[in-house]
């Protein structure tokens, strides 16, 4: 079947890997629920063996994630921890060191502290918007630096061309988890990543349906290393669910464009408010990173964190609220709302959360797509509780 040509981000979503079907013509790709793939002869196959190692309707999702993050492969895993357990599992062996972003989602720390650190491999955590402290943190054996931007949830950036070149200067790899973001609003292989992680439960998926994760990397290598990992270890991504996510991207574009929109609208309503005391958003122009934002960014995406004071003005808050909906996840069409401290980051403990900033009374919000009408009524009746 002739290839269609692809120029912008919307088109790509819509059309790579997303070819109609050339045994049927149907225009969707097809769900190839199968486990295995009738051979004609020893050695002889159409490409396909055994659904661990290859899928039809994960290859047509790997190469579409490719293409939108610009990377040169794609690989897909039952979850966005899944992921980052197979990065680590293919890029890291004992004595080898992992410098760490100190405000990331809470359950890659936990991971790397309470499953990977038995295993002999070493962690640092830095505040990662701070060069000087990525280069300090720099060894011999630093073999990757892992960044989230902007953080889950308190909204801090990091530079990720700065950080690649002192990932570079070293004998290390720059990972991004560029969950927040989307390939949409942000492709930081394009400056100078070498690996993007995305939760693809989040805004690829973006009806909250299902979960995944992606790996999209740059190097043959990584990629054989990831197939490997994939056929190895075999957390790899069903056959529906890969489906789900080719679903979602189609309308990636238009939703990001929406969640942004929304997002700003909410920003600026939580900043007037009386009740709320702070909010963290890389769109106000005093955001101390609005500068990089603009530079790395193409919007600002729909995460915004806001301080109500304390705990039980969170928990008023929280279980007023009517048209978001209160629970963990992110980057779906429904607004959904969180409180990171029991929720995401109740795995850092007081004393860790305590010393990356996030308090008691932070709720997190991912704007969904919604009338913004209805989420700012919602949102104002919720805080009048306090
Ligand atoms: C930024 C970020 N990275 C990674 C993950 C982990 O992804 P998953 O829940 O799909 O395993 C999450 C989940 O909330 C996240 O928010």
């Amino acid at each position: 079947m002739k290839k269609k040509t692809t120029t912008g981000f919307a088109t790509k979503a819509i059309h790579e890997g997303q070819e109609p079907d050339p045994s049927t013509g149907a225009v969707t790709v097809p769900i190839f629920a199968t486990s295995t793939y009738v051979q004609e002869g020893i050695g002889k196959n159409k490409g396909y063996e055994y659904a661990r190692v290859s899928n039809p309707t994960r290859t047509r999702l790997e190469q579409n994630l490719a293409a939108l993050e610009g990377g040169t492969s794609a690989h897909v895993f039952s979850s966005g921890m899944a992921a980052v357990t197979a990065v680590t599992q293919c890029f890291l062996k004992q004595g080898d060191h992992l410098i760490c972003g100190h405000n990331v989602y809470g359950g890659v720390p936990r991971l790397f502290n309470q499953v990977l650190a038995n295993y002999g491999i070493e962690f640092s955590y830095v505040d990662t918007s701070d060069l000087a402290a990525i280069k300090k943190a720099m060894r011999w054996n630093t073999r990757i630096v892992w960044i989230e931007t902007p953080t889950n949830p308190l909204m801090v950036l990091t530079d990720i061309k700065e950080a690649a070149n002192v990932a570079h200067a070293g004998a290390a790899e720059l990972v991004v988890d560029n969950t927040f973001m989307s390939p949409y609003f942000q492709r930081p292989l394009e400056l100078g990543a070498d690996m993007v992680m995305h939760s693809t439960t989040k805004f690829l998926n973006g009806h909250s349906d299902g979960l995944g994760g992606v790996i999209v990397a740059t190097k043959p290598l990584h990629a054989e290393r990831l197939a490997f990992m994939q056929k190895t270890a075999g957390a790899i991504l069903s056959p529906f669910e890969c489906w789900l996510v080719l679903r979602g991207v189609k309308s990636l574009a238009v939703r990001m464009e929406k969640h942004d929109e929304n997002g700003r609208a909410v920003a600026a309503f939580l900043r007037k408010h009386k009740k709320v005391k702070k909010v963290l958003y890389p769109g106000f122009p005093d955001h101390p990173q609005h500068e990089l934002a603009k530079k790395q960014m193409t919007g600002f995406g729909s995460m915004i964190s806001f301080e109500t004071g304390s705990l039980k003005n969170a928990n008023k808050m929280l279980s007023k609220v009517r048209v978001c909906s209160l629970g963990e996840s992110l980057g779906g069409v429904e607004t959904l709302i969180s409180h990171p401290a029991t929720m995401t980051h109740a795995a850092l403990g007081e004393e860790g959360r305590k010393k990356i900033g996030l308090s008691d009374g932070l709720v997190r919000i991912s704007v969904g797509i919604e009338d913004v009408e209805d989420l700012i009524a919602d949102l104002d009746q919720a805080l009048s509780a306090i």
